[in-house]
């Protein structure tokens, strides 16, 4: 359940057994410091750590990739294999140790790679090249085969970050990778049970979720980072998106960060909070918390937020990029008012 009704930015949060220190969250950030084997590195550990000590309530480690075929980069850290185990322990326990609830996202990168880099053909739900990528590789589209394949490779990261001692882990379906591409009308050009349709082309998201539930245990917490529109005509429409979010609260997602962009969010030109009307949408279809991430640098807007009920958390990605104690100066900012 979630605590109380007056909440604003620093007041704690509860879900899934777990109670957040305040509302303010560092969002996946790919640092690039990964060995070419995908173990995290010391400057992974100090990136997150430092970032958590500043006061953060949650802390969401970079995407991680689930299986070889899914990495976005040769800077990655994996979690597709048991030997990641101990780095990502000491990272868990690192982010801990500060007082913030830690989380692994887990991702598949889908088309949104290259063949370079996976050392294979890249996948997708349809042979049709991605939408925002410029050399426009033709993936193969996944068999049913595959696709359990897949859902199997994300059970067994979130039974690895259980392992290395996480609190949660993030379903990564936002941004163009595969889950987001398996949402989009323009990716997905499926006629089985996987596309075709609305419900058709959210049923692998639900088969993650529910195998990821089933791996990581009832005592952590599944969050998901749902792509709530595409931006892109033609594609997934926020309509559809809070309908997506409706049916995974429905099936137990403990909070959804809500994105969009099908090219990814981040964007010049944004206005401040970018996404919090995608946010307020979702949140009138679900009663798990909703997290909001983009174009938030002002720890007073992040406040009233919360406070306004347009979200339940705020992530404050390049602003914590550029300042590590982010969080620590927002919360002396809003105890002295
Ligand atoms: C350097 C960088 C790396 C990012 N890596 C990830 C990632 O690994 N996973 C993800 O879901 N989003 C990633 N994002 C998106 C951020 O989490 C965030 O949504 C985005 O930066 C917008 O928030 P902001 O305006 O507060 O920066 C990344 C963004 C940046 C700038």
């Amino acid at each position: 359940m979630m605590s109380g009704v007056m909440a604003d930015l620093l007041s704690p949060l509860s879900f899934a057994g777990f109670t957040l220190r305040n509302r303010i969250v560092m969002p996946p950030m790919w640092s690039g410091q990964a060995t070419p084997d995908g173990q995290v590195t010391d400057r992974i550990v100090e990136y997150h750590r430092v970032r958590a000590a500043a006061g953060c309530g949650l802390v969401t480690v970079e995407h991680s990739f689930v299986h070889p075929g899914g990495r976005h980069s040769a800077t990655q850290i994996g979690v597709h294999d048991d030997a990641m185990v101990p780095g990502l322990a000491q990272l868990a326990a690192a982010i801990k140790a500060e007082g913030a609830m830690a989380c692994l996202q887990i991702s598949h990168a889908g088309s949104r790679t290259s063949s370079a880099v996976v050392g294979r053909a890249l996948v997708g739900p349809s042979a049709v090249p991605h939408p925002c990528e410029p050399d426009g590789e033709v993936p193969d589209a996944l068999t049913p085969e595959g696709i359990a394949a897949v859902v199997s490779a994300f059970g067994a990261a979130a039974a690895r970050a259980r392992e290395a001692g996480f609190d949660a882990v993030e379903i990564h379906a936002a941004h163009g990778f595969l889950l987001s591409e398996f949402l989009s009308p323009l990716c997905n050009q499926r006629t089985d049970a996987y596309g075709g349709n609305p419900g058709g082309r959210r049923r692998i998201h639900l088969e993650v979720l529910a195998e990821v539930q089933r791996r990581i245990g009832r005592d952590r917490a599944v969050l998901m980072r749902l792509g709530a529109c595409d931006e892109m005509t033609g594609g997934l429409t926020l309509d559809e998106g809070c309908l997506a979010a409706e049916q995974l609260a429905a099936a137990g997602v403990d909070l959804l960060s809500v994105s969009g962009g099908l090219q990814g969010s981040e964007l010049a030109r944004r206005v401040p909070g970018y996404f919090v009307p995608y946010a307020a949408a979702v949140k009138a279809f679900v009663t798990v918390p909703v997290m909001v991430t983009g174009g938030v640098t002002d720890p007073a807007f992040a406040d009233l937020i919360v406070r306004r009920g347009l979200a339940d958390l705020v992530g404050i990605g390049r602003a914590m990029l550029n300042d590590a104690e982010w969080a620590r100066k927002a919360v002396r900012v809003l105890s002295s008012r």
